[in-house]
């Protein structure tokens, strides 16, 4: 089946057993700076799973765009992604259990057409093993309520379920397991809970690709145990269906209380459930997939089932630049923290395995990948379709930026015959090359480097770097002249007031000052019309009004852009760098890397005007802009010292 109809069928299912349909949440989360992304599709609805009465109902159902940041690495094999969509539906202290069950069985067997003889579920065993489930000192017991639904579930279309567990035979249909396995919560087993965490036992349904090989034989790799059963490793089964029976929260003290209302949270990954009605064990030869391995194998006159190491590189780069591309969609651009270091990352790694596919000089080959994604997603998610000019120019410009650090640090690795923590850093600080990526090279090569001799360098090069720091910015001022001075504050108050009036996409490209006027270069996709010019003057003199204090802190680079202060060209500042800030401690209005120097108050600033606008080409815009003399400024003109 197509992807399309999977999610049809599953929305329409529980639409016709009172289910209301409500919109996927975008995938930055709103309102939760806890997490960077949307993980799972319960994340928008924990107060309402929590008892806050939700304004579409007690039945919710939907497909919820999710990213989980954690598989990055995992993703190369046939069932991992970092990007999904959740299938899910909710009782929020409506039904239960043996509603539940059923109707996904149904669902399963009736509307996907699975053969039920392929379906194992597995279900929570209670205290037994190493789960440590517990509300006060009583323990959460077995799920003896699923294993007898399941019973009478197969036994109605015809099969005998027997119950095991994962050292019995193989013959069992209902498997028990400990906490590991059959409990749900957002950061896992009870035990890694956090106080406040909503979670519960839960019963999982597998699809078994083993009996259906050629030959006829149960297929099992005994190299992942003596006995295959559904968590077994080994590629026999895949989880394609997870009823969370969401009725606890953990406390402060470490106990599991009961929630006034029992839940259900189900979620089914839309991608797995696609392969399994193709009986396909590779998500990647979902149609989710298809039109982007088929414009690789176009690029790179390789067939995708082709060879091993291709076929990695192929599922590596459809599925990051799948997840970029959907980031991108709802709003977040490359940079250096958060959710821009996530995308940052993707887009990276995916330079790196295309140059694995011999794409080694055209950049621009990965803004190719954006159409088959923004087709697939047409009616489901509009927005790709919309924005695929906007998409692909900053993954081209990405591409650009990064390509010629990816081609200077792997022609360096190459000379390193054994890599270690003093090589990451020469290679860090000598070509920006990241961290990750030698770490994940010298991973591929069998060497382990160590992050703390990486450290160990960072340090020694502190003082150094100090240096090279302070020096960056000289390149962009003419002299270090009042005037000038002055302009290079303003240029800081103007970039921050870009971005306000603009969008978070403003990055700085270029600044060059005189005596006389300031030039910006910066993203932007369209002219900045001139009621925005007016936006961008009226903040910026506003600010010189306020008379703002400037001040300058020197921290760790990493700390810098954590904290949010703008960079330009991070990869090329040094390990120490200065953070020059506009406004009262706590307050500021603007944060940026930069070597300085600056005015000590915004008010000796005078009138700022922008003078002209232009286009430099490819989604880059110029601004030149002058301050006048300001005869009633509150403070003598000096230059700021440090904080
Ligand atoms: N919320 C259930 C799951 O993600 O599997």
């Amino acid at each position: 089946m197509k992807s399309s109809e999977v999610r049809k069928k599953y929305l329409s299912f529980f639409a016709s057993r009172g289910h209301v349909i409500i919109p996927s949440s975008p995938l930055v989360p709103e309102n939760d700076p806890t997490t960077l992304f949307t993980s799972s599709g319960m994340q928008p609805l924990i107060p309402y799973l929590l008892g806050a009465l939700h304004p579409a109902g007690k039945r919710l159902v939907n497909s919820q765009k999710s990213f989980r940041a954690q598989d990055i690495y995992e993703v190369g094999d046939n069932r991992h992604t970092t990007f999904f969509e959740m299938l899910g539906n909710w009782s929020l202290g409506d039904y239960f259990k043996k509603e539940q069950l059923p109707w996904i069985f149904e669902f399963l067997t009736k509307d996907l057409k699975l053969d039920p003889k392929k379906l194992y579920v597995t279900v929570f065993t209670g205290e037994a093993g190493s789960g440590s489930a517990r509300t006060g000192q009583s323990l959460i017991p077995k799920d003896i309520e699923s294993i007898q639904l399941w019973k009478e579930i197969f036994s109605r279309v015809g099969i005998d379920a027997k119950i095991g567990d994962h050292a019995s035979s193989a013959d069992a249909r209902i498997y028990t397991y400990n906490a590991r396995k059959n409990w749900w919560s957002r950061s896992g087993e009870p035990d890694k809970m956090p106080a406040g965490e909503p979670g519960g036992p839960d019963s999982e349904v597998f699809y078994d690709f083993g009996p259906s090989t050629s030959s006829g034989q149960v297929w099992h790799d005994s190299k992942f145990g003596e006995k295959c059963h559904p968590n077994c490793d080994c590629g026999r089964f895949m989880e394609i269906a997870n009823s969370v029976f969401m009725q606890y929260q953990k406390q402060a003290d470490g106990s599991l209380k009961e929630l006034a209302q029992k839940n259900v949270d189900f979620g089914g990954g839309l991608e797995r459930l696609v392969s399994v009605t193709n009986n396909s064990p590779d998500v990647f030869t979902s149609d989710l997939f298809t039109g982007a391995i088929a414009t690789l194998e176009q690029m790179t006159h390789k067939h995708y089932a082709a060879d091993e190491t291709d076929t990695r590189s192929m599922r590596i780069l459809a599925d990051h630049i799948r997840g970029a591309v959907m980031m991108m969609a709802d709003g977040v651009i490359p940079s250096n923290k958060a959710q821009g270091y996530i995308l940052r990352r993707l887009i990276r790694r995916s330079l790196l395995y295309g140059r694995r596919l011999g794409i080694t000089e055209d950049w621009k080959y990965i803004g190719e990948l954006v159409a088959p994604f923004a087709k697939i997603y047409e009616d489901s998610y509009p927005d790709v379709l919309i924005k695929t000019q906007q998409i692909k120019l900053l993954l081209e410009e990405e591409g650009m930026r990064f390509g010629k650090t990816l081609e200077k640090g792997l022609s360096e690795i190459e000379k390193i015959e054994t890599l270690d923590g003093h090589k990451a850093f020469y290679l860090y600080e000598s070509f920006g090359f990241p961290w990750e990526m030698t770490e994940e090279i010298a991973r591929d090569r069998g060497q382990n480097i160590k992050r703390t001799q990486f450290e160990e360098e960072f340090m020694k090069h502190k003082d150094a770097s100090r240096t090279a720091a302070a020096g960056m910015f000289k390149g962009g001022l003419a002299d270090h002249g009042e005037e000038t001075t002055k302009l290079h504050t303003a240029t800081h108050l103007l970039h921050e007031a870009l971005r306000r009036v603009l969008g978070e996409h403003i990055a700085q490209k270029g600044s060059n000052i005189t005596a006389e006027r300031l030039r910006f270069d910066f993203s932007h996709p369209t002219k900045v019309s001139s009621e925005e010019i007016q936006k961008i003057e009226a903040m910026v003199n506003e600010k010189i009004s306020e008379n703002l204090p400037v001040f300058s802190t020197t921290m760790k680079k990493e700390e810098a852009l954590a904290s949010g202060a703008r960079a330009f060209f991070s990869e090329r500042y040094g390990i120490t760098v200065t953070v020059y800030s506009v406004g009262e401690k706590g307050r500021e209005f603007s944060r940026e890397i930069c070597g300085g120097p600056h005015v000590a108050f915004t008010g000796l600033l005078g009138r700022f005007t922008i003078v002209k606008e232009e286009s430099l080409g490819a989604g880059i815009r110029r601004v030149y802009a002058t301050v006048t003399k300001n005869e009633s400024a509150a403070h003598p003109g000096k230059i700021s010292s440090k904080a």
